[in-house]
């Protein structure tokens, strides 16, 4: 047995259980410790033949059973708890010795925590980390932030846990101090937003196609073999062909459907309100959650009226249209989400390559989907790509898709059928492609009520009409 750890964990509910299994499992001698030592004991007691684990009751022997540089990996729920076991953890550690938080924190704590702990000498490294439990054990995908310097010293190991795809790690240095978490909260929001157009398109197929969830399990198994190959296709048709053993129905008809969020979907919007980036299909995603949340509310409206339904004409030619849909919104998902990554990248100074993320997103994460390789290719071929939608791949998707994706917005307004998500995609990309917005009427409403002003297309400079006067115009 080890006398030392090369890595510690401290927190050991399911992901940091799974986390310490899978550095164990990769030939690491891990330290593990948990605020009650019972998940210690168990954990060593069930999972110990699978490495080398050195169990602390308290922090000093745990801090005392790693080797120098320490790396203390803590997974803990995220705000308070980590804020408190950082403190616990922090003074029993020497400069140069790193805390890692491999938690889902808000990226601004992660921020602050980082300049705190530097003070101290301490590393600091905010590490987003996707593929929930499973992934947690076999192979995430991982983002850590913190220094360069705190890469190089634990950057190996993470990567040597990581997911791999073409053996290339699902890991990499994100950038420095939030960096990882803000990569993580993005991944999140593109989550969101992909379940949400994975969650519509089943519900065209069932109520404009009358199909079966069973049979809709079918068409999605078929899409994972193509194009939208991906962990969310996969997983949708499990649910979907899921037959509820107490009544033998649909699982997903005995589902209360009420979605519920743990915030990190709605931090990607709050995000990006403040950098000014449009991530219309995220924020469509946290709103359907929430709208669907709001039970009172729904029985209030459930006898409003609505169109007559409406059956498509046919529904192989259903089934291609919303495939068309599905793919051309996710790629706006994934533009949207990629300019965020961008304007955070560029506001906090972080040089954040997108096509690393990509690559690190392939494997492991809740969002890896084949279609990242193409993504990958976008941003090496050129690193400012203003939108994924202008990369000759995606834009020639989308041309191929876009009748089908109006085809499919249309029919489900006729047919009542709520689709935010497509259609607040198809509308993005309109707004992107429109050669005039009707945002000059609202300067000129703007510029009514409050003398707000306006640029125009012919002349620099702002101006302002005297509306209330003998409407000349005058410099602003
Ligand atoms: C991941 C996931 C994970 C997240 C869940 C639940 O990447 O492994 O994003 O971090 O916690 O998906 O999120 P919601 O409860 O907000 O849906």
């Amino acid at each position: 047995m080890a006398d030392r750890a090369q890595i510690g964990v401290t927190g050991l509910a399911v992901m940091g259980r799974n986390l310490a299994r899978n550095l164990a499992r990769h030939g690491h001698a891990v330290a593990v410790h948990n605020r009650s030592s019972g998940r210690t004991r168990s954990l060593v007691e069930q999972f110990g033949h699978e490495g080398t684990f050195l169990p602390a009751e308290t922090p000093e022997q745990f801090v005392a059973s790693l080797e120098r540089p320490r790396r203390v990996v803590i997974m803990v729920k995220a705000g308070a708890p980590t804020d408190a076991v950082i403190e616990e953890f922090a003074p029993l550690l020497e400069p140069g010795d790193m805390i890692v938080d491999a938690g889902n924190a808000h990226f601004a704590d992660t921020r602050r925590r980082e300049a705190a702990l530097r003070e101290r000498g301490l590393h600091f490294v905010g590490t987003g980390v996707s593929g929930g439990e499973e992934g947690a054990l076999n192979g995430p995908s991982i983002m850590p932030g913190g220094s360069r310097e705190s890469y190089e010293a634990l950057g190996p190991l993470l990567e040597d846990i990581s997911a791999k795809v073409d053996g290339t790690p699902c890991c990499t240095h994100v950038g420095p101090d939030g960096a990882g978490h803000f990569v993580k909260m993005v991944h999140n929001g593109i989550e969101y937003s992909d379940m949400q157009l994975i969650a519509e398109a089943y519900d065209l197929l069932r109520h404009a196609g009358g199909m079966e969830p069973a049979q809709i399990a079918e068409v999605f198994r078929k899409w994972n073999t193509g194009r939208l190959e991906s962990y969310l296709i996969e997983i949708t048709a499990e649910v979907l062909a899921h037959t509820d053993p107490a009544t033998g129905r649909p699982f997903v008809d005995m589902v209360v459907d009420q979605a519920e969020q743990k915030g990190t979907g709605r931090w990607t919007v709050q995000i990006a309100l403040d950098l000014g980036v449009p991530v219309s299909g995220i924020a469509e995603a946290v709103f359907a959650r929430s709208l669907s949340g709001h039970a009172a509310l729904r029985a209030a409206a459930r006898d409003l009226p609505g169109p007559s339904p409406r059956r498509a004409d046919s529904v192989d030619a259903l089934v291609e249209d919303v495939e068309r849909a599905l793919y051309a919104s996710k790629i706006v998902a994934y533009a949207q989400g990629f300019n965020q990554i961008q304007a955070g990248s560029a506001e906090y100074d972080w040089n954040i390559d997108p096509g690393a993320m990509a690559t690190i997103w392939r494997g492991g994460c809740i969002i890896r989907a084949a279609f990242l390789d193409r993504i990958r290719a976008a941003y090496d071929a050129d690193r400012n790509l203003p939108t994924l939608l202008v990369d000759d791949h995606f834009r020639d998707a989308v041309a191929t898709a876009q009748d089908s994706w109006r085809r499919v917005v249309t029919l489900a307004a006729q047919s009542g059928i709520p689709v935010p998500g497509f259609s607040t995609a198809l509308a993005y990309y309109d707004g992107l492609r429109a050669r005039r917005l009707p945002a000059a009427l609202v300067q000129g409403q703007r510029d009514f009520f409050g003398a707000h002003t306006y640029r125009r297309v012919d002349r620099d400079g702002s101006f302002h009409t005297l509306w209330a006067g003998d409407r000349s115009e005058v410099n602003g």
